[in-house]
C-alpha cells in the first residue's frame, strides 16, 4: 500500500487558535455570553472542623439585587448517586446537605444576585455561627491509614546485607496548580436539561459527576468547554462549585455564573498532596543496587482517599531485584487533593533520584554511570519487555549536549565570585495511558473536513496537533481541516490529562480519517467517470485534497470533484481506537540536566541553564512539544525552588492563598532551557500513531536535577522541596 504523504505531522506549526487567543476571542468558561445570567458567590467556612449552628441571612437578603441565599438550611436534598468516575474514590463533598464542616474554606452557603458586586458584598454579610472542633491538618502528627504494599524479593534482608547503604527521608510540600484561568462555571437549566459552560479537562467526566449529584441521566447534562486557560490536572474532576452553580441555577430559575476567586482556588479545588518519602538503597561497591525499601505518606481528606500512581517508578526505573514499598495516606481536615503535572511520578523522582545521587556520592561514581549500572533489560516489576526505552540514549545525548564530562565531581569545587556553581542530573519516567477514544470525521464536498471529539485543550495545543494528524490522514492541507473539542455531546474522549490526549484521541482521529480517505478512494476506483476508475485502491494517495495514483500524480481528481459528481454532500465516519491487552511495558523517559548557582552567604539558588532529553515516542507537533518542554521545566523550577502551600495547623487556614505569597517562577527566574526529543522513537506497541505522550515527562525529574545540582554546588543535601534559602544557610 502506498503510504500517505506526511506534510503536517512533524512540521513545526504554530497554533491554529493562536490568533483567537492573543486577540481575546477565545472564549473561556466565565466569558460565555449567556442571556439573563446572574452571579453566585460562595461563603466559605471560617473554621477547620465542626458544625454550623446558625446562619443569619437577613442582612444579605436585604441588599439590593440579592435573589437568594442557599445553605444546608434550605438547599434541596441531592441524590449523590455513585458516580461512574470512580477515581479518585469519588464520594464527593456533599454540598449543603448537612451542618458538618470538614475543612476550612468548605462552601457553607452561596449568594445569588443580579450583579457580581451585590453577590460579593452580600456574601460578606452572611453571618455563620459555628461549633468549632480542633483541626487536624498536619501530616507529621496525624495517624495514617492502612498501607498499599508492593514487594519483590526480600528487600529488608538485601538492604541489611548490602555493602553500601543510603537511608534518607524526603519531603515534598503541598502545591497548587495556579492556572491562569480560575475555575468557573455557568449553569443553565432548560426544563430537566442542564447545560454547563465549565472549565474542564474532561467534559464527559464533569457531565457524569454532575449527573450523579442530581441523580439524572448523563444525557441530561451537557458540558461545553472550548478553551481552558491552564489546568495541570486540576480541571479533570468536577469540584463542588460546579454542583453549587447548578443548584443555584435550579433554585433561582436563572442561569448562574460562579467564578472562584484566586483565594478560593486554594481550597475550592484540589492540589498536589504533600509527601514524606523515605528511601533506603542497598548497593554493592560497584554501584549495583540490590535493594530498595520505600515508605511513603501523603495527605488526603477525611471524606475521600486520594491515592495516585506514586509507587510505579520505584518498581521499574532501576533493576533492583529486591524492592519493598508501602504507601499510607493520612486523612486530614482538608479538601481532597488531585493529580498535578507528573502526578506521583514527579514526587517519586524527587525521592529516588535524590537518593541515587546520594549513593553516587557515597560510591564516588559518576551519577550517570551509576544509573547505567542499574538499567534493566526488561521491566523488573512484571517481566514484560519494554516497548521502547531509550534512557541510555537520553544519557548519551544529554551528557554530550550539556557538557557533563567537563564536570569536576567534587561538591563545592567551582566558584564564580560569590556564587557556588554546581551541576546535577536526574531521570524521569511516566506512564503511557491507553484508554481509547472516538472521533467523528466528516469530509465535506467542498474539500474541507470537520473532526470532533469530546476532549479538551488546556494549553498543549490539541486543536493544532489533532488537525495535523487529520490533515495527513485525509490528505488535506491544515487550512481545510477543523478540529473541534470541548463538548460532552461529541464522541467519547478520556480525560485530557496524564499525557494521554495524543495517544488516544490522535489514534481515534487517525482511524476515522483513514476510513474516510479509503471510502473516498473506493468511491473513485468504482466510479466509471473518475480518472481513477479501475485503479488498485492501494496505489492511490491523497495530497492537498486531490486523490491520485501514487507514482503518477497526473492521474487523479479532487475530493470536491469526486463527491460533487457523486451527489454526496459529505462522507462521515466515527473513528475509534480501543487499546489491546498490553504485552509490553510502556513508559516515557527523560534525563534532565541542570546547572545552578548558589549564593554562599545568602542561600539564594539561581538555575543557570537546563537541558531535558526525552524519549516520548513519535513527535507529532515539534513546536508544541518544544513549548511543553519549556513549560514543564519552568514548572519543575517552581517545584524545586518556590512552590509551597503553607497551612496554619492551628485552624487549617492556608496562609498564602494568593499569587503574591505563593511563589511561582517569573521570567527573571528562568534561564536558557532546552528540550530535545529523541528522533525516530515511533512506538507502535503503544498505539497506532506511535506516540507515548509528553506533557508529564517534560516536568518529571526537573526538581531532583536541581536539588542534585544544589548539592554539587554547596555540599549541602537538601531533602525538602521547595529548597529555600533558610535550608541552605
Ligand atoms: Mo495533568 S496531572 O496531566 O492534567
Amino acid at each position: 500500500m502506498s503510504p500517505q504523504p506526511q506534510a503536517a505531522v512533524g512540521a513545526p506549526l504554530s497554533r491554529v487558535d493562536g490568533r483567537l487567543k492573543v486577540t481575546g476571542k477565545a472564549t473561556y468558561a466565565a466569558e460565555h455570553d449567556i442571556k439573563g445570567v446572574v452571579h453566585a458567590v460562595i461563603v466559605d467556612s471560617t473554621i477547620g472542623r465542626g458544625r454550623i449552628t446558625g446562619i443569619d441571612t437577613r442582612a444579605a437578603l436585604a441588599q439590593p439585587g440579592v435573589i437568594k441565599v442557599i445553605s444546608h438550611l434550605n438547599a434541596p436534598r441531592l441524590a449523590y448517586r455513585g458516580t461512574e468516575n470512580d477515581w479518585p474514590d469519588s464520594k464527593q463533598l456533599r454540598i449543603f446537605q448537612d451542618d458538618k464542616v470538614l475543612f476550612r474554606g468548605q462552601p457553607v452557603a452561596v449568594v445569588v444576585a443580579t450583579t457580581l458586586e451585590a453577590a460579593e458584598h452580600a456574601a460578606h454579610l452572611v453571618k455563620v455561627r459555628y461549633d468549632a472542633e480542633k483541626t487536624s491538618t498536619d501530616m507529621a502528627t496525624a495517624p495514617a491509614g492502612e498501607p498499599v504494599n508492593y514487594a519483590r524479593g526480600d528487600a529488608d534482608k538485601a538492604y541489611e546485607s548490602a555493602a553500601v547503604q543510603v537511608d534518607a527521608t524526603y519531603q515534598q510540600a503541598r502545591a497548587h496548580h495556579n492556572a491562569m484561568e480560575p475555575h468557573a462555571t455557568i449553569a443553565r437549566w432548560d426544563g430537566d436539561q442542564l447545560t454547563l459552560w465549565d472549565k474542564t479537562q474532561w467534559p464527559m467526566g464533569t457531565q457524569k459527576d454532575v449527573a450523579a449529584v442530581f441523580g439524572i441521566p448523563n444525557d441530561s447534562v451537557r458540558v461545553i468547554s472550548p478553551f481552558v486557560g491552564g489546568g495541570f490536572g486540576n480541571a479533570i474532576r468536577a469540584w463542588p462549585h460546579i454542583a453549587i452553580a447548578a443548584v443555584a441555577a435550579r433554585e433561582t430559575g436563572r442561569p448562574v455564573k460562579l467564578v472562584l476567586s484566586r483565594r478560593q482556588l486554594y481550597f475550592g479545588v484540589g492540589y498536589r498532596p504533600s509527601y514524606e518519602y523515605r528511601v533506603r538503597l542497598g548497593s554493592d561497591r560497584r554501584g549495583r543496587v540490590s535493594a530498595m525499601v520505600q515508605h511513603l505518606k501523603s495527605e488526603t481528606s477525611t471524606y475521600e482517599n486520594f491515592i495516585e500512581g506514586v509507587l510505579n517508578t520505584g518498581q521499574m526505573v532501576y533493576n533492583a531485584p529486591h524492592v519493598r514499598q508501602d504507601h499510607r495516606t493520612v486523612p486530614l481536615d482538608v479538601n481532597t487533593p488531585i493529580w498535578m503535572r507528573g502526578p506521583g511520578y514527579a514526587t517519586a523522582a524527587f525521592a529516588i533520584e535524590s537518593a541515587m545521587d546520594e549513593l553516587a556520592h557515597e560510591l564516588d561514581i559518576d551519577p550517570i554511570e551509576l544509573r547505567r549500572h542499574n538499567e534493566p533489560e526488561e521491566d523488573p516489576s512484571n517481566g514484560l519487555p519494554f516497548s521502547t526505552r531509550r534512557l541510555r540514549e537520553c544519557y548519551t545525548v544529554g551528557a554530550r549536549e550539556f557538557g557533563w564530562n567537563r564536570r569536576d565531581p567534587k561538591p563545592r569545587s567551582t566558584r564564580d565570585g560569590d556564587w557556588l556553581i554546581g551541576t546535577g542530573m536526574a531521570v524521569g519516567t511516566y506512564d503511557v495511558i491507553r484508554n481509547g477514544a472516538q472521533a467523528r470525521v466528516r469530509l465535506n464536498a467542498d474539500g474541507t473536513a470537520l473532526i470532533q471529539s469530546a476532549t479538551s485543550d488546556m494549553g498543549p495545543g490539541t486543536y493544532t496537533s489533532q488537525s495535523q494528524v487529520a490533515a495527513d490522514a485525509l490528505g488535506l492541507t491544515m487550512r481545510n481541516v477543523t478540529f473541534q473539542l470541548g463538548d460532552s455531546t461529541m464522541p467519547t474522549a478520556p480525560p485530557h490529562g496524564g499525557s494521554q490526549t495524543m495517544i488516544n484521541i490522535g489514534s481515534a482521529v487517525q482511524d476515522g480519517c483513514d476510513k474516510v480517505r479509503k471510502q473516498a478512494i473506493k468511491l473513485a476506483v468504482e466510479d466509471k467517470d473518475s480518472p481513477l476508475y479501475g485503479v488498485d485502491a492501494e496505489d492511490i494517495v491523497v495530497r492537498a485534497g486531490r486523490l491520485h495514483v501514487s507514482d503518477n500524480p497526473a492521474r487523479g481528481e479532487t475530493y470536491r470533484q469526486l463527491l460533487t459528481r457523486n451527489n454526496r454532500t459529505h462522507l462521515e465516519v466515527l473513528g475509534s481506537w480501543t487499546p489491546g491487552q498490553a504485552r509490553h511495558s510502556m513508559y516515557t523517559y527523560g534525563a534532565i540536566f541542570a546547572e545552578v548557582a548558589v549564593d554562599a552567604s545568602l542561600g539564594l539558588v539561581r538555575v543557570r541553564r537546563m537541558l531535558g532529553v526525552f524519549d516520548a515516542g513519535r513527535i507529532i507537533s515539534p513546536k508544541l512539544a518544544d513549548s511543553q518542554a519549556l513549560g514543564g521545566m519552568v514548572g519543575g523550577i517552581g517545584a524545586a525552588l518556590l512552590e509551597h502551600t503553607v497551612t496554619d495547623h492551628r485552624d487549617g487556614r492556608i496562609v498564602n492563598a494568593n499569587l503574591a505569597d505563593y511563589m511561582v517562577p517569573v521570567n527573571a527566574d528562568i534561564p536558557d532551557l532546552r528540550g530535545i526529543f529523541l528522533d525516530g522513537g515511533e512506538d507502535l506497541e503503544a498505539d497506532p500513531i506511535g506516540v507515548k505522550g509528553l506533557g508529564e515527562i517534560v516536568y518529571i525529574g526537573v526538581a531532583p536535577a536541581i536539588a542534585n545540582a544544589v548539592f554539587h554546588a554547596t555540599g549541602r543535601r537538601v531533602r525538602e522541596l521547595p529548597i529555600t534559602a533558610e535550608a541552605l544557610l
